[in-house]
């Protein structure tokens, strides 16, 4: 890796400045490395570039310009869209360089990646974050890595700044398993506090002190308790979108069909995924996953 100008760090890409991406770039700049962005839709990176990043005018250009990649795209389909497309990533980056895709994908599409990227002489490691848009601010997420290790304590030092904890799973694809994983506990974590709360509050038993006798006990877990404003308010800005979640839902239970591993309640909690996914499209609204909650009120609203 080459020097970035007056520090001996690597010189960052970052490709996709949504919600979790943005952050992350900005806790790189505010550490010191000289980072250049692209996103598709440029006003997003044009914000970044207040913070002293470089805008790329494709991943493909970004590529060809850094050492170290980095990627936090929606889905799968945008992954292939920033690496493989004609403008893409692949194309451009350097022997040597390395791909880090932080997005939550198919652990397929992370080893489809990655053996693309080991074909043009690229390493590659496939990195999805646990926590929400606070953890990103505060470089406070989980990150589970899949790849090779000597990658991964390499790129350690980066991997420091946006998280509290990077965790080698394996070889490539295995971060992005432990992600889904991870997601069952989260998804299935958000409708059964949805449902509890339906059944106390159909028995009579107010709302904000239903909250508080769950906040005492050891069986809340904290992303259950951190939305308990949203609760409280009944409003549901998106921090983890439901349509992400329902993205997550969908990897989930192709990777379980796949391996025939019986998810009876993550299979539920998916059609009532669905059902609110198709109510956020048709009322053109963006959610956070926590919205589930209201969804699930017996007396409808
Ligand atoms: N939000 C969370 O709490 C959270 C937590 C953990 C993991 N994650 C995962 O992190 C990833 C990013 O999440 P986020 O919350 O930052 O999402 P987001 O705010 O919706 O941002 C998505 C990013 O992907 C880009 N994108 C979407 N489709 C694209 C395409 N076809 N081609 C090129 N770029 C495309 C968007 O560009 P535009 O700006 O042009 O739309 C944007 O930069 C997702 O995989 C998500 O599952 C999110």
């Amino acid at each position: 890796m080459s020097e970035s100008k007056g520090a001996s760090l690597p010189r960052v890409g970052f490709i996709g400045l949504g919600g979790m991406g943005g952050r992350m770039a900005t806790r790189l700049l505010a550490a010191g490395y000289h980072v250049t962005v692209y996103n598709r839709t440029r006003l997003r990176a044009e914000m970044l570039a207040r913070s002293g990043a470089v805008i790329a005018e494709s991943p493909r250009a970004l590529a060809a310009s850094v050492d170290v990649v980095l990627s936090s795209v929606a889905d799968g389909a945008a992954l292939t869209q920033v690496m493989f497309g004609a403008l893409g990533a692949l194309l451009g980056a350097r022997p040597g360089s390395v791909i880090i895709d932080v997005s939550t994908v198919n652990p397929r599409e992370s080893l489809q990646l990655s053996e693309a990227g080991v074909a043009r002489g690229l390493e590659v490691l496939d990195a999805p974050v646990s926590g929400s848009l606070p953890q990103a601010a505060d470089g406070q997420l989980v990150i589970f890595v899949g790849g090779e290790r000597r990658v991964f304590d390499r790129c350690r030092p980066l991997l420091d700044v946006l998280g509290k904890a990077a965790m080698f799973m394996g070889p490539s694809g295995s971060g992005s398993m432990t992600k889904l994983c991870v997601n069952v506990l989260l998804g299935l974590g958000m409708q059964s506090l949805g449902e509890s709360l339906a059944l106390g509050e159909r028995a009579g038993l107010p709302r904000a002190r239903l909250l508080e006798a769950f906040a005492e006990t050891s069986v809340l877990s904290p992303s259950q308790r951190s939305k308990f404003d949203n609760i409280q308010r009944d409003e549901y800005p998106a921090a983890f979108p439901q349509r992400l979640m329902f993205k997550d839902f969908s990897l989930i239970m192709q990777s379980a069909l796949e391996l025939a591993v019986a998810m009876p309640a993550t299979a539920a909690a998916t059609q009532v995924a669905a059902a609110e996914h198709a109510r956020e499209q048709a009322a053109h609204v963006d959610e956070d996953l926590s919205a589930v909650v209201r969804a699930m009120r017996s007396d409808g609203r």
